[in-house]
C-alpha cells in the first residue's frame, strides 16, 4: 500500500476528487491532509472523510526540516500538492526524491512562479491574449513550478472567456486528470489516456 499526504491551502476541490478516487483502492491510501491554513476548506473535507490532519507552522516548515520526521513517522510515501501555496523546503524534497508532485493551472513553463496561483494565473493568461491554456502536473524541485513535467492537457480560450470561465474549464481538466495521473504514477504505469 502506498500512503499519500495531500498538501492544500484552500477549498480542496482537487483533494476531494483524489480522496473519492482512492477510497477503498487496493494500492493507494490517503493517510494525511496537511495545511498551512487552520481555516482552509480542505480541513472540513478531511474531518468529514475521517482523514488525519496536520496543520503546519511557517517557522517549523522553513527553519526545521519541513516536517520530514512527522511525515516519515506517518509512513507517507508520496506528497501531493493540490493548491498548496508555500514553497517546499529543500530538505523535504531531498527526503522524498521524485515523490512530491504538484498541479498548476496553466501550461508551464508559462504563467508559473512565485505569486502565480489561482485566479492570478487565469487573469495573466487572458490579459496576454492566449488562445489556449491548460494544466501541468509535475515533480516538485527547489524552484517554484519548475520540476520535470509528468502530464499536460490543454483547453481552448474563446474571445468571450473571462478569468472566471477559464478557471471553470481548468477545474474540469484538473478534476478529470489529476486523480488518474496520480494513480498511474504511484502504480508505476505509463501515463497515457
Ligand atoms: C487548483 O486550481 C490548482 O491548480 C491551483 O490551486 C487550485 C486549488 O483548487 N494551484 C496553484 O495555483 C499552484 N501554483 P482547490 O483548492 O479547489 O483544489
Amino acid at each position: 500500500m502506498s500512503n499519500l499526504a495531500i498538501f492544500a491551502s484552500g477549498t480542496g476541490s482537487n483533494a476531494q476528487k483524489i480522496i473519492d478516487r482512492f477510497r477503498n483502492h487496493p494500492h493507494i491510501h490517503i493517510s494525511l491532509i496537511v495545511s498551512n491554513k487552520p481555516q482552509a476548506g480542505v480541513l472540513q473535507i478531511a474531518e468529514r472523510e475521517k482523514i488525519n490532519i496536520l496543520i503546519i507552522d511557517r517557522e517549523q516548515f522553513f527553519r526545521g526540516n519541513g516536517y520530514t520526521d512527522e511525515l516519515k513517522t506517518a509512513g507517507i510515501d508520496w506528497i501531493i500538492l493540490a493548491g498548496f501555496l508555500w514553497k517546499i523546503p529543500e530538505q523535504l524534497i531531498a527526503a522524498f526524491p521524485n515523490r512530491i508532485i504538484n498541479i498548476h493551472p496553466a501550461l508551464l513553463p508559462k504563467y508559473g512562479g512565485k505569486g502565480m496561483y489561482g485566479h492570478f494565473v487565469h487573469e495573466a493568461v487572458i490579459a496576454a491574449g492566449e488562445k489556449e491554456s491548460g494544466i501541468t502536473i509535475h515533480f516538485v524541485d527547489e524552484h517554484f513550478d519548475h520540476g520535470k513535467h509528468i502530464f499536460q492537457e490543454r483547453c481552448s480560450i474563446d474571445a468571450t472567456d473571462t478569468p472566471e470561465t477559464l478557471a471553470g474549464k481548468i477545474q474540469v481538466l484538473e478534476h478529470r486528470y489529476f486523480p488518474k495521473v496520480i494513480e498511474k504514477l504511484v502504480c508505476g504505469e505509463a501515463i497515457r489516456f
